[in-house]
């Protein structure tokens, strides 16, 4: 039996699609998935069915996250406290703390620890209206802490009404037992991590932070060549702290994005185009490192690169956990417009994770995720600070409770 049809009527769609129409109309869900929107007067006949009147609020689809580590242990607030002093976040790692330091507090977390630590970040992002998000690995950097990661995240995903794409990010840093012996490290990844790890279905996509402090150019040439072996998509921080080549390398490879960007220039910007890699923007790192270098953003418009932007949500360079805030960093900051900025938490999100043909916009066969909002404009997503207008968050065809950190 096909499940029942519900109708959500009386809406100001914002559709996200390729037209980013706007439609005054309905939507019809069918389970999961939507099967019609239009205007009103087009509706197509309907039996008894449950129906919703939104009473003309503005309808977006559902946030997507597409860049976190929201799976962590700890904080590093008195790391953020000496970067306010004056000591730069590369100092930091090379001192042995930045992303080790939670390297260290995640292996000495049990999984029901990191599960509990983590939920409460996860519910305020769902709040917001996310219903997909990417939860990175990248802070056990032994195969045993990698996995308990996943598994935290696969869990999350299973415990919370949201969607949850795992990516494999074990060059995130050099770990201590490899230490000077980052080509050995990235042999026992690809050799036997990554294998293992796909095999137990726990990586969506793979990662690798390509930087002077972390790996570099060769070592991602490696790592996607054994990803793409296994069929697996690959992205990549790149050019976050200086532009070592990263993004031509992971548009070689077809990667679905590269993130961060701020040392990128033209050429990237084409290649990225081309490509059809997504530009994913992270403006809450770029503004809690104080950094002064912007990505390329009007070389990256000019190209026709998708932009994306996501909270980066992570206790080193991104403590936050509000999409709309960084909505608002994106267009404040960065200078996109209000139009793309919801464009880079919908459809180039969807893009971002390689999810486009199933969510990101409102479409006939797209999964039934939507938020409706308290806004009289759509400019208001990206305005507001510190204020959330989500009115009600549709996931799968279901209206979704307020999230708390046990939902
Ligand atoms: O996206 N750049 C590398 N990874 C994170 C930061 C991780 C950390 O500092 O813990 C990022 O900014
Ligand atoms: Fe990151």
């Amino acid at each position: 039996m096909q499940p029942p049809l519900k109708l959500w009527r009386n809406a100001r769609l914002l559709t996200c699609d390729a037209g980013a129409q706007r439609i005054e109309g309905a939507l019809l869900t069918r389970g999961p998935r939507i099967e019609w929107l239009g205007p009103e007067a087009e509706l197509p006949a309907l039996g008894a069915c449950e129906v919703h009147d939104l009473q003309g609020a503005w309808v977006s689809p559902g946030l997507i996250d597409c860049h976190t580590h929201l799976v962590f242990a700890g904080n590093r607030a008195a790391e953020y406290a000496e970067r306010l002093r004056g000591r730069s976040y590369e100092d930091l790692a090379r001192a042995g703390g930045g992303i080790l330091s939670t390297v260290r507090a995640v292996r000495a977390a049990g999984e029901q620890q990191l599960f509990d630590e983590s939920a409460p970040r996860l519910a305020a992002l769902l709040a917001e209206g996310v219903t997909t998000l990417e939860i990175k690995s990248g802070y056990g950097l032994t195969l045993a802490d990698e996995a308990k990661m996943l598994r935290v995240a696969r869990a999350l995903g299973r415990a919370f009404p949201v969607t949850v794409r795992t990516t494999f990010l074990g060059a995130h840093t050099v770990p201590p037992e490899y230490r000077g012996r980052a080509d050995e490290y990235l042999e026992a990844l690809v050799h036997e991590w990554l294998p293992s790890l796909a095999a137990e279905a726990l990586v969506d996509a793979v990662d690798i932070f390509c930087e002077r402090i972390a790996f570099s150019v060769a070592h991602a040439e490696r790592l996607f060549a054994a990803a793409q072996a296994l069929r697996l998509p690959v992205k990549m921080h790149a050019e976050q702290l200086s532009n070592l080549g990263g993004t031509l390398c992971a548009t070689a490879h077809g990667a679905l994005s590269c993130d961060h960007l701020e040392h990128a220039g033209e050429a990237e910007a084409q290649a990225l185009a081309r490509a059809g890699t997504a530009a994913v923007l992270l403006p809450v790192a770029y503004y809690c490192l104080g950094d002064r270098t912007l990505p390329p953003i009007e070389a990256l418009r000019r190209a026709g690169a998708a932009l994306a932007v996501a909270s980066d949500c992570n206790p080193g360079s991104a403590p936050g956990t509000s999409l709309l805030t960084a909505l608002s960093m994106a267009t404040r900051l960065f200078g996109l417009t209000s139009e793309e900025a919801l464009l880079g938490v919908t459809r180039h999100a969807a893009q971002a994770l390689g999810l486009a043909h199933e969510r990101g916009t409102l479409a006939p066969g797209l999964a039934a995720d939507f938020v409706v909002w308290n806004i009289a404009e759509p400019s208001e997503l990206g305005y507001w600070i510190g204020y959330n207008p989500r009115r009600t968050v549709v996931r799968a065809g279901e209206v979704v409770p307020w999230p708390t950190a046990t939902s």
